[in-house]
């Protein structure tokens, strides 16, 4: 890895074994693109790249040289209104009302490692020797204000971080309009855009088109990164697939209102932006003030798709989680909710804990309606004191007895969030964002609180930290239940109301550091109605996050795929729960379930008690099967195999680090008669080994070359498909399989 500058042409070359990055000063001083993709060799001139051209219509900023008009150029953070047209990285309302900027290079300084990004998550690095960060200062001279330009390149894989820094140096206050964290301009247009987009309980479907001229975009301007859309697209070229071919995934690393676009111009050149979403979005900048952008993370790979997300998954699994959950395997857990829902007692709660120890759970987690008068959806939310009725002996109490199982205890918060029917909204009902003299809109019956104050999050935080103090409490879901609406903060003046999106951002960011900070040990699950807020930004403070709170098999399966493209496997909250499901009314078989849920950090949401003794024995074995496998499968190489959004067969495997052992997901949607022979081509292994293939459960199978399961495939449809003698757990809807494979000695 290196970052070299050549003093002469003014160009910058970062680079590692897999890419290139070029940029140099423009002839007008801006900063211009001239290369990203896989690595080339250094050299001090790369100013062909540079568009030069007369083009008629063009408006040129040199009266003397009708070939340089920003037009086509390609920029590392184009402003719009200065000869380029494209929509801008950049935008700052001044006190005459120009929105005109002209940040010209003034110097630049390389560092080892990465700074911190100042109240923000970011990717890191545990030895300085793990990545380079080069910061351009440009300046705009009418304003005095300064722009650094923040690139980390990493030692190992194709990944570049990015984000910007905003400092007025000059003598009036300026309004940030729009300061995205990327700006990418990328020389042609011939990419297919990947997005992953839904709604609550169909998070991160998959959807895929061409890039055409105009702009493409996925947005939220809902508050949080939400269930509609993720804050991660991805460029690849329409020949590119899993295993080949050159992708670039774009991932924004916040939790809040965002934009993710491409706008393909005239002569195909295609601009990314990715950052904070503008609409809506304003920040004073005061002489002396500063404003740090989100990062954004992009990944470049000429392997495919896959290698693109194994790439994102090692950077975000070990260098965006940290913590003491960090590297460790997941508690298998027992969650409440939809065993329960408001309806149980201590004994209840205590009696579903017991079964769940017999099979081996791990942790056991009280859900939603603990505390003050929660007895529904109704009330309560922001009064985090335990509800004596419920709970006689207190959440230590509870806490005491699950530990006397044998089991660690968890707990269930919605901190954001206040009833209308609470002590803390009937205390303080200025705390809620709200506009004045408009209509309040209740969602889930609640309000939101106003985390861009100081004092709301620091009422939260000793409400929350006596709880974690006072009780032996070892996980914490934390939740957020509901959009933004009337977004206005009472304690701001007029001309700082764009900033209460992300001021509240920042105030939960805030609340997060602080309680991961107090209690280090405990995990921290992120939940947002489910997958709304799955994001980077949680990762960095929340190693894993409930994935979707659609718990039914099948459906988990487009959601977990789409997942896997951008988020490692231990960061998806998965579980086991009844059928018919609660969300779809699905009946699927018990190892089904399980077998979708392996892949994620597993555990059960029901009340074993409930289940017959033959599907208890098969619940023990699903726990012992997952503590024997859970190291590999969570922190494994993950490889999409089939996808269910193109297939009847979804497949997917974890192989690990040494390529001796994987494990291998295999789902088929709907049965069929007399069905073709099935062969599933495997990735990721050692061509050379021999690997013995066990299905789960069963002792022993046969034994084939690594080259052979990924050329020839594992065949997966039984020989007696037709005879009848096979048997009725594989001649079902919703079948599934997991295979095991071990290399021999
Ligand atoms: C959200 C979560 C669920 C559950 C409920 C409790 O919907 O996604 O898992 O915690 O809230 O109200």
């Amino acid at each position: 890895m290196s970052i070299l500058f050549s003093e002469r042409t003014k160009t910058f070359h970062l680079f590692n074994q897999e890419i290139s990055y070029v940029m140099t000063v423009l002839p007008n001083g801006h900063m211009g693109q001239l290369y990203f993709g896989k690595k080339i060799h250094h050299k001090e001139d790369f100013s062909y790249l540079q568009e030069k051209v007369q083009r008629a219509m063009a408006a040129c900023v040199f009266d003397d040289d009708a070939t340089f008009s920003l037009e086509h150029i390609k920029q590392e953070y184009g402003v719009y209104g200065t000869t380029d047209f494209r929509h801008p990285a950049v935008s700052i309302l001044q006190k005459n009302g120009s929105t005109l900027s002209d940040f010209l290079y003034e110097s630049h300084r390389i560092t080892e490692g990465k700074p911190k990004l100042p109240g923000l998550p970011a990717t890191y690095t545990e030895e300085p020797k793990e990545a380079e960060t080069l910061i351009i200062k440009l300046r705009d001279p009418l304003t005095g204000i300064v722009l650094e330009l923040f690139y980390t390149i990493f030692a190992k894989g194709g990944i570049l971080a990015r984000s910007v820094r905003f400092q007025n140096e000059g003598t009036e206050a300026v309004q940030l309009k729009r300061a995205m964290s990327l700006c990418m301009d990328l020389p042609d247009s011939e990419y297919d855009w990947l997005q992953f987009s839904g709604a609550w309980a169909r998070e991160r479907h998959l959807k895929v088109r061409r890039l055409e001229q105009g702009i493409q975009a996925v947005d939220s301007i809902r508050g949080n990164s939400s269930h509609e859309q993720n804050p991660f697209i991805v460029l690849k070229r329409p020949t590119a697939d899993e295993t080949q071919g050159e992708v670039i995934g774009f991932s924004l690393v916040y939790s809040g209102n965002f934009l993710a676009q491409a706008q393909v111009d005239t002569q195909d050149t295609t601009r990314v932006l990715l950052g904070i979403h503008p609409f809506g979005f304003g920040w004073k900048l005061d002489p002396g003030a500063s404003f740090q952008t989100p990062e954004a993370v992009m990944v470049y790979s000429s392997r495919g798709l896959g290698d693109m997300s194994r790439t994102f998954h090692r950077l975000y699994r070990s260098r965006l989680a940290r913590g003491y959950w960090r590297d460790r395997e997941r508690p298998i857990l027992n969650n409440n909710w939809e065993a329960t829902y408001f309806d149980f007692t201590e004994d209840r709660l205590v009696e579903i804990a017991k079964k769940a120890k017999e099979c081996g759970v791990e942790l056991f987690v009280l859900d939603d309606g603990w505390f003050g008068d929660r007895r529904n959806d109704h009330a309560g939310l922001g009064d985090w004191i335990v509800n004596r009725e419920l709970l006689p002996g207190g959440i230590s109490g509870l806490a005491e007895k699950i530990e006397a199982l044998g089991m660690r205890f968890g707990l269930w918060f919605e901190p954001e969030m206040v009833n209308p029917d609470s002590d803390l909204y009937r205390a303080h009902p200025d705390w809620i964002l709200k506009t004045p003299g408009r209509h309040a809109s209740l969602g889930r019956h609640q309000h939101v609180l106003d985390f861009s104050r100081r004092e709301v999050v620091d009422a939260v935080y000793v409400m929350m930290k006596k709880i974690l103090s006072e009780a032996k409490v070892s996980y914490v879901k934390w939740d957020m239940n509901r959009s933004i609406t009337e977004c206005y903060s009472e304690a701001l003046p007029a001309d700082r109301q764009g900033e209460v999106f992300h001021r509240y951002i920042l105030g939960v960011y805030d609340l997060y550091e602080r309680l991961t900070s107090e209690f280090p040990e405990v995990l921290f699950e992120s939940c947002a109605s489910g997958g709304g807020r799955f994001d980077p930004g949680l990762l960095y403070y929340a190693p894993q996050g409930w994935a979707s709170d659609d718990s039914d098999a099948v459906e988990r399966l487009k959601i977990q795929y789409g997942t896997s493209f951008c988020y490692p496997v231990s960061s998806i909250g998965s579980h086991v729960s009844v059928t018919p499901n609660h969300q779809v009314y699905r009946d699927t078989p018990l190892h089904t379930r399980a077998n979708v849920a392996y892949f994620g950090t597993f555990g059960y949401e029901l009340d074993l008690n409930k289940l017959a003794g033959e599907e208890i024995i098969q619940v023990k074995e699903q726990i012992r099967f997952m503590k024997t496998y859970r190291k590999l499968i969570q922190f494994g190489d993950f490889y999409r195999l089939s996808s269910p959004f193109e297939k009847n067969i979804t497949a997917w495997m974890v192989v690990s680090e040494d390529r001796r052992q994987a494990v291998v997901g295999w789902y088929r949607t709907l049965n069929g008669a007399n069905v073709p022979l099935g062969r599933l081509r495997l990735s990721g292994l050692d061509e050379n080994l021999s690997y013995c293939v066990c299905e789960e459960g069963l002792e022993s199978g046969a034994c084939y070359y690594g080259d052979e399961l990924m050329n020839a495939g594992l065949v997966t449809t039984e020989n007696g498909a037709m005879d009848g003698t096979l048997s009725e757990k594989h001649s079902c809807d919703f079948d599934s399989r997991i295979y095991v494979l071990k290399a021999e000695d």
